[in-house]
């Protein structure tokens, strides 16, 4: 994604220096943008659990370089598969994770050690490059549908889509999921509007998709989590576009908690609900999304304090809830598939159940 000008990608190889990846610190954004080099596998790992890096295919990719650079360490069988482990181990929801280390293993474990530092680089690089190509893929299949919508709308009316969470770019490797047929639409000169769910607890709404629509130029507003069923009601949202973290093959999708009322709420007033995802998304091994997709439970101290930043420029959280009062903070929660109009991916749109993804993945029908 351009800004300012410059083309960025959410991880890159260091231009400079082949051995080293460098991301944006999104703990710093909306605030400033900040490039963290990253030399090894237990930096990778504390990226991706301190959520320096987040979002599903964004992790995945970003795994397979820590991977990469923990080959050249130590490229054993031993090593290798302890790393990988580790890698997979950081966050339990976004199945693209688990899913780039799979595929970074079936490549490397056939190989001789003194082969799988620069067969390891080259895949992270193809996953790279395939999230990029899926994205945009899905920026099309979604920009066809923000044209049918806006087609029954009144002429001249701007087309209001909610969005949860973050699915831009920031949290892929480019164009984003859910933001990527936004991104289109605006640039293909639509007269789009988004409102942006907070998102809390950590807000990735209010800090990081409401900083790349605004670096973008697309018109947005910030809404808290609460908000969303209230403006559907009074006919303000033509449409809900979010990203997700694991479809499960019959269509129940897991996104950022607070996702599942948003369609509730999408339901209850006939506004269509669409999930964005890469087929990279979906786990094919999984049935029930509700009972067996694993929800992130994350640290009290992300519900308990908000963290934002000071006149003077420095980050801070503040507490905001009694000091004896517990906090649950599950990450995540499963939107059964009846509740979703249909899924974006990059082969085309589908409903979101067994035969919707089997249509567009055919190849996947034995399964
Ligand atoms: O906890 P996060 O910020 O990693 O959660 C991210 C989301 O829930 C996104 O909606 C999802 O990963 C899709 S990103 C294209």
């Amino acid at each position: 994604m351009k800004i300012n000008g410059v083309q960025y990608r959410s991880v890159q190889v260091d231009p400079d220096d082949n051995w080293t990846i460098l991301i944006f610190d999104q703990t710093r954004l909306p605030f400033s943008l900040n490039v963290l080099r990253l030399t090894g596998c237990v930096q990778v790992a504390h990226a991706i659990t301190s959520m320096q890096v987040r979002g599903a295919p964004l992790i995945g990719a970003v795994a397979a370089y820590g991977l990469a650079l923990a080959l050249r360490v130590d490229a054993g069988d031993d090593a290798m598969e302890r790393d990988a482990a580790t890698l997979a181990a950081t966050r339990p929801t976004a199945i693209n994770l688990r899913w780039a280390i799979d595929r970074m293993l079936a490549k490397l474990r056939p190989l001789k050690p003194e082969d799988r530092v620069a067969a390891a680089y080259a895949e992270a690089a193809l996953i790279c490059d395939e999230d990029v190509a899926q994205n945009e893929a899905i920026g099309r299949h979604g920009f066809s549908l923000i044209r049918d919508i806006a087609k029954t709308n009144d002429k001249n009316r701007r087309i209001n889509i909610l969005t949860h969470c973050n699915a831009g770019w920031i949290a892929t490797v480019d164009w984003g999921t859910a933001l990527a047929p936004i991104y289109m639409a605006h640039d293909a000169g639509y007269d789009v509007h988004v409102w942006v769910d907070e998102t809390r607890p950590r807000n990735q709404g209010a800090a990081l998709t409401a900083w790349e629509l605004g670096s973008h130029g697309v018109p947005h507003t910030v809404i808290t989590d609460n908000a969303g069923g209230h403006l559907m009601q009074h006919g303000m949202v033509d449409l809900v576009i979010v990203g997700t973290d694991r479809v499960a093959a019959q269509g129940d999708v897991a996104n950022k908690i607070g996702t599942y009322l948003k369609a509730l709420a999408a339901q209850d007033n006939k506004v269509p609900f669409w999930v964005a995802l890469p087929s990279t998304t979906i786990d094919w091994t999984v049935m029930d999304g509700i009972r067996e997709i694993p929800i992130e439970e994350r640290a009290a101290s992300e519900v308990t304090g908000v963290t934002g930043q000071t006149k003077d420029g420095r980050i801070e959280t503040v507490r905001i809830t009694p000091h004896d009062s517990a906090a649950a903070n599950p990450a995540f929660d499963v939107t059964p598939a009846r509740l979703v109009t249909g899924l974006i991916t990059e082969r085309g749109r589908c409903a979101a159940s067994a035969a919707g993804l089997h249509s567009l993945f055919p190849e996947r029908q034995s399964q």
